[in-house]
């Protein structure tokens, strides 16, 4: 039995999938403990409370693990007491060589040093910047064909949390990945512009991409999130302290195929768009 957190979110619902795929059996945790239809098992718990997640670790072999939850050692001291033999943790790419005075940063990585710490063998997955980070575009698309987005020049090569699920269940079901950290990107270092040029192809539709100021963007952020994680964002994009253009081996080394494209992300996903 494996544990799935966040796992009616973009990337836990695509590590449901590839554990179904190998015929794995799989308990679901988020809040919202929605029933599913896919035969995993929900259960309705929060990351933040410790008792929550010990409450859904019976007969659990391993778990993926969103990051930074409060009383993250805690819940891991919950995985050892249950007999937990793997724990994933999705991180992120801003690791290595990552600043702790960047906020995104600093709490990827104490979560990192929780899981280290536990004793409890694991598997990081590093992953760049999502191809479902274009579900932020969704109400600009209901309201019209222009689309405004931040760091117009910063190229990332977004990775489909598809393929963060497809490595997620092969470090939770198959040996050799303990203390490996896997740094994920996708096939290919895109624009915004080019990014929102393919998804109007999927969706039959002429989109115009137009850069937010940093000001304009900037401003944006600060009603969405805290100041420090907006401020994280601009030293990443702006300041250039994180580079998400490179292509990575990784994906393709371990699955035995190339990572998705986001036009397959942007075709698999465009219902979603409405
Ligand atoms: N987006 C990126 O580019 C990127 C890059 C690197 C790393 N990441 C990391 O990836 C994480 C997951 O991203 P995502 O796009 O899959 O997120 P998402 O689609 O927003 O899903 C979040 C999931 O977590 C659950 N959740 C939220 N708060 C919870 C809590 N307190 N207790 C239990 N479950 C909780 C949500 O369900 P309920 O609301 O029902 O609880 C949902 O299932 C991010 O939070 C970030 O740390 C993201």
């Amino acid at each position: 039995m494996f544990l799935v957190t966040g796992a009616t979110g973009n990337a836990g619902s695509e590590v449901v999938r590839h554990l179904q795929q190998l015929d794995a059996a799989v308990r679901t945790f988020s809040r919202s403990g929605r029933p599913r239809t896919d035969g995993a098992l929900p259960v309705a718990g929060d990351l933040n409370d410790p008792a929550s997640v010990a409450s859904a670790l019976d007969g659990v072999q391993g778990i993926f693990l969103l990051p930074g939850y409060q009383r993250l050692p805690e819940t891991l001291a919950a995985c050892a007491d249950a007999g937990v033999e793997r724990v994933v943790l999705l991180s992120s790419s801003s690791i290595p060589g990552g600043e702790r005075t960047n906020a995104v940063t600093r709490y990827m990585r104490e979560s990192e040093e929780a899981v280290e710490a536990s004793g409890l063998p694991w598997t990081f997955l590093r992953p760049c910047a999502f191809a479902a980070n274009a579900l932020q575009w969704k109400d600009q698309l209901a309201a019209g064909d222009v689309i405004r987005a931040p760091f117009a020049q910063v190229r990332q090569a977004t990775l489909d949390p598809y393929d963060i699920g497809a490595v997620a269940a092969l470090a939770l079901t198959s040996s050799g990945h303990e203390g490996k950290a896997y740094a994920l990107s996708g096939p290919e270092s895109l624009l915004p512009e080019e990014r929102v040029r393919i998804l109007g192809d999927v969706l039959g539709r002429k989109l115009t991409f137009e850069g937010q100021s940093d000001e304009e963007a900037r401003a944006e952020m600060s009603a969405q999130m805290p100041a420090e994680y907006a401020d994280a964002f601009f030293r990443f994009y702006v300041d250039g302290t994180l580079d998400e253009s490179p292509v990575l081996p990784t994906v393709q080394e371990l699955t035995g195929r190339a990572p998705r494209t986001f036009r397959t992300w942007a075709t698999e996903h465009a219902a979603a768009f409405g």
